[in-house]
């Protein structure tokens, strides 16, 4: 056991309370985040006189061994120590000796851990977008092969009009896009550098708390010392936003499952993203899809668990905070590999369009249409969405489409059709039609393709 603080204590620490206490098994991920808040934190004392500039150079290079040693496997991270700040500080004094004893001068592990997380938050924030990111710009790519690629548009799971899979797509790409902005929001907020914060109060050392936060790349230093230690709502925001992530990806997997069907067949999930069945050997399963729509329950139940960690908690610092970090590591790590995963999967997808353009055929989705050119020959509304209910019907039992019906059939229901009802209800009318900005028709589907390249060059 090595720990920093022995001195009041006349027992040692039982064992089962060290290894429950301790938090180095998890809080190593923050290796490179702890040395570059200490070197930071020496580099600020030095330059307030607190330290000199050799103390302050014997302290950096130590630090740097540290992390070097580590990284090339010379130096274990082992159980010994309490904690991953334990374990730095103990192995610079081992290296440097007594002078590395001055590196915790004006600092607390509250304000130390807090930095560590928001150093750890901030990078894996600009990870994820870099990923989303990428899947948009497959999603848009795939966006400008399909502008014609006609398929029906559901609600309640029933085919309602025709729309195009781009359109479709467009509609994932928006999502994706309002994740990228969600965690632009949640950076903003969150840059602000907590090291000065002490253990609760601040300290009395002259720190430059502003030089502190410049050096790291923060808009500034956090403005209230008990705050600076206790706040977590920049990772509740983010698990937050991940969940919201990880839901709009589940109901993508949800829709590839459902094409994947073998009553749909309207995709062909790539062999490398696909697994058989152990007895069956004619499947080929949409297992990631699958595994991804399962994964939600983890990130939402990580959302969940620092919410309530979070909500009986007196300020300023209290141990329970330590449960902040296995569960964000986990959900970071979880959503990161999802979307790549998702990304991979549906560049790779192969789209039965025929199948798709067969399906948007049936199942009177162009109903609407048909009411609408009653519309435009003077028919109101309502009659006109009654008459074709009653061509739907017939259809329905003759086990026909509505373009399968004869001119004199339509006439006999409302003799206002004449022969353009053929033109006005075809799939190609109805999709092209639709040509308000944010509809199906290609006109409108280019510009916001266009959109989206600007958005992704990073114009917009
Ligand atoms: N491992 C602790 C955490 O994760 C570090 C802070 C310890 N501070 C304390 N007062 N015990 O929160």
């Amino acid at each position: 056991m090595a720990q920093l603080w022995g001195g009041r204590f006349t027992k040692e620490t039982d064992q089962l309370v060290y290894n429950f206490n301790a938090s180095i098994g998890f809080d190593q991920k923050f290796l490179a985040q702890d040395v570059r808040g200490s070197r930071t934190h020496v580099t600020m004392l030095a330059k307030q006189g607190i330290l000199t500039d050799q103390e302050k150079e014997q302290i950096l290079e130590g630090l740097s061994g540290i992390l070097r040693d580590v990284e090339n496997g010379t130096l274990p991270i082992t159980a010994e120590y309490e904690d991953i700040h334990s374990f730095v500080e103990a192995n610079l004094i081992e290296r440097i000796g007594d002078v590395g004893k001055k590196l915790h001068t004006g600092r607390s592990r509250n304000d130390q851990v807090a930095l560590d997380m928001r150093l750890y938050v901030r990078d894996e924030i600009r990870e994820t977008d870099g990923l989303l990111k990428a899947l948009l710009e497959v999603l848009n790519r795939l966006m400008e092969e399909h502008v014609g690629t006609y398929m029906p548009g559901f609600t309640h799971l029933q085919k309602a009009q025709p729309v195009t899979l781009a359109h479709h797509l467009g509609a994932y790409f928006e999502m994706f896009k309002r994740d990228r902005g969600r965690l632009a929001d949640i950076y903003e907020r969150m840059n602000y550098c907590p090291l000065g914060s002490g253990a609760l109060a601040g300290t009395t050392y002259p720190l430059d708390r502003d030089h502190t936060a410049g050096l790291m790349d923060f808009y500034g230093p956090t403005l209230n010392s008990m705050d600076g230690v206790s706040d977590r709502d920049y990772v509740i925001e983010l698990l937050s936003a991940m969940a919201t992530m990880m839901m709009h990806l589940s109901r993508f997997c949800e829709e590839i499952i459902i094409w994947n069907s073998n009553e749909y067949r309207f995709v062909e999930i790539d062999d490398s993203y696909s697994t058989g069945s152990s007895i069956m050997p004619q499947k080929k399963n949409p297992d990631i899809a699958e595994l991804i729509r399962g994964k939600t329950g983890r990130v939402y139940g990580a959302l969940f668990s620092l919410l309530t960690t979070m909500k009986g908690l007196p300020l300023a610092y209290n141990k329970d905070m330590q449960e902040d970090k296995e569960l964000t590591f986990d959900a970071i790590d979880t959503v990161k590999g999802c979307i790549a995963l998702f990304t991979g999967m549906l560049d790779t997808m192969g789209f039965h369009t025929g199948r798709m353009e067969e399906s948007a055929k049936q199942g009177f989705t162009n109903a609407t249409d048909a009411a609408d050119y009653l519309v435009n020959h003077g028919v109101p509304f309502r009659d006109a969405h009654g008459i074709v209910g009653k061509l739907v019907l017939y259809c329905l039992e003759k086990q026909i489409s509505l373009e399968q019906m004869s001119l004199e059939e339509y006439r006999q229901i409302s003799p206002v059709f004449d022969e353009t009802i053929y033109e006005a209800i075809s799939l190609k009318t109805c999709v092209e039609k639709r040509m308000t900005l944010g509809a199906p028709g290609p006109e409108a589907m280019k510009q916001v393709i266009e959109a989206n390249k600007q958005y992704l060059l990073g114009n917009k």
